[in-house]
């Protein structure tokens, strides 16, 4: 193969490939999820981010996930008491939703709650994005209730830790205590 058309197909995969990263806040990257989150979510309703959830936002960890390099979805995880951490404002450019940028990135930020010991992610979901959730494993906790002028769910779901038992060779599934 010519070396130009093997550094283009490489490329090409490159571009292809998403990468998912935790941004740190303040960092340009921080503010490119800012304006994709209020873009996707705070906008179509006619909100925009309070000086209390910018203050906030200090104290979380924001996720980010590119494709071809360019920000293509993002989300925040917020510790909670009690081993739980709360996942919100998963957020996806519109032109490349449904094609698995919030799978993704719900399914890197769970491995990374599960590496810093969480036990249980909780999240509050749109109306029009609990099955989404559902098919990731989450279930609806409680009624519905408002949140941001819509209707919203209560969901979570265990994060489950597996072990191989090395006496009997036999595959353990066990929530870390
Ligand atoms: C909801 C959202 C984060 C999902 O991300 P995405 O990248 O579009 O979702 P994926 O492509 O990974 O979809 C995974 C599956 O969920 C389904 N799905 C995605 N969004 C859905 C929705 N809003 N309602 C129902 N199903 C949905 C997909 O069809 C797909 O199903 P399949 O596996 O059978 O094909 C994204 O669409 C988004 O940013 N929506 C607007 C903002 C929003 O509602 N955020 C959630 C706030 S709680």
């Amino acid at each position: 193969m010519e070396k130009g058309l093997l550094s283009s197909v490489v490329e090409n995969l490159a571009s292809e490939q998403q990468v998912i990263c935790e941004v740190a806040h303040g960092s340009p990257e921080y503010w490119a999820t800012v304006g994709l989150r209020n873009l996707i979510l705070r906008q179509p309703l006619g909100l925009e981010f309070t000086e209390e959830e910018r203050e906030a936002d200090k104290k979380f960890h924001h996720f980010a996930s590119y494709l071809g390099g360019r920000l293509a979805g993002c989300l925040v995880l917020c510790p909670r008491e009690g081993g739980d951490v709360q996942m919100r404002q998963v957020a996806v450019v519109a032109e490349l939703q449904g094609q698995g940028v919030g799978t993704a990135l719900v399914e890197y930020s769970e491995a990374w709650a599960r590496q810093a010991g969480y036990r249980r992610m909780i999240l509050h979901a749109r109306d029009t994005a609990v099955a989404f959730y559902e098919k990731l494993g989450y279930s609806k906790v409680g009624e519905q209730f408002v949140e941001i002028s819509i209707p919203h769910w209560e969901m979570e779901k265990r994060l489950i830790y597996i072990f191989f038992c090395p006496t009997s060779r036999a595959k353990c599934s066990k929530e870390r205590s």
